[in-house]
């Protein structure tokens, strides 16, 4: 059975005080209520706060993700933050291919391929995040635009390599909108996202690869997505920053 996974994207909120208190509430709701076995939590705080919230982590039970890592190896790139550095703080994930990325940073699915190969390379496991915007599924062009991105940015990956794999499908126009995909509209995609995964790699491993809806997901929403057969788990921004509807939404499977 694939894993289920809720992950936790607080993109660039919380001084470090709140984010130390955030993590904390995690840490009380995770002591009071207890996950299904099948579903792994993961909280990706800005990068100044992967040490604290990864010592936390220590004493319990989530993994540790970064929002973005370097293309590059190593070297003379001010201000960025290589793979090798996350894998040394023993990061466990990583977001890649964030909508925000591609429109305010000029992300191409070139770019995403690159991070791609400089996680796996380093052991970290890629979250790929891929969506239409708006005027994209007005005219229709959903399925071709997600076709394209999984291909552009994964398909370079062997059988073995794909299986560390997490996507996660984030309609953009349902991002911090409040308007959610409805279960049709996300389970359409995620179907599509596994049958394009099961053309490359075969039925086998398209069925282990967990595919995580992102979009406007909290606590009155996520059962119905999560219901869906191709939904594995959300990738949550606004709705991750609350402790309790964090959980909520990890409780909602
Ligand atoms: P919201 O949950 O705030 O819509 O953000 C989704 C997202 O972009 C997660 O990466």
């Amino acid at each position: 059975m694939r894993k289920h996974i809720v992950a936790g994207n607080w993109k660039m909120n919380c001084t470090f005080t709140e984010a130390d208190e955030l993590v904390e509430g995690i840490m009380e709701q995770l002591e009071q209520k207890d996950l299904d076995s099948n579903t792994i939590l993961v909280v990706c705080p800005p990068y100044p706060y992967l040490e604290m919230t990864t010592d936390y982590a220590n004493d319990s039970y989530f993994a540790v993700g970064a929002q973005n890592v370097a293309a590059e190896e190593r070297g003379a790139f001010t201000g960025e933050v290589s793979a090798e550095m996350l894998e040394s703080m023993e990061i466990d994930y990583c977001i890649v291919g964030h909508s925000e990325r591609r429109a305010y940073y000029g992300e191409t699915d070139r770019v995403v391929a690159t991070k791609v190969d400089r996680l796996l390379a380093h052991g970290l496991k890629p979250i790929v995040c891929v969506g239409e915007v708006l005027e994209e599924r007005e005219a229709g062009r959903q399925l071709e635009v997600v076709k394209t991105q999984v291909e552009q940015s994964l398909f370079h990956l062997s059988a073995e390599q794909m299986q560390e794999v997490v996507i996660a499908y984030e309609p953009v126009w349902a991002i911090g909108t409040g308007k959610t995909a409805t279960p049709e509209q996300a389970q359409e995609i995620h179907a599509h996202i596994r049958s394009l995964l099961a053309g490359k790699y075969g039925q086998a491993v398209a069925d282990e690869i967990s595919i995580l809806y992102g979009g406007s997901c909290k606590p009155s929403n996520a059962k119905e997505l999560f219901a869906c057969p191709d939904i594995d788990g959300g990738l949550i921004g606004g709705a991750s920053l609350k402790a309790d509807d964090f959980i909520a939404i990890a409780l909602s499977f």
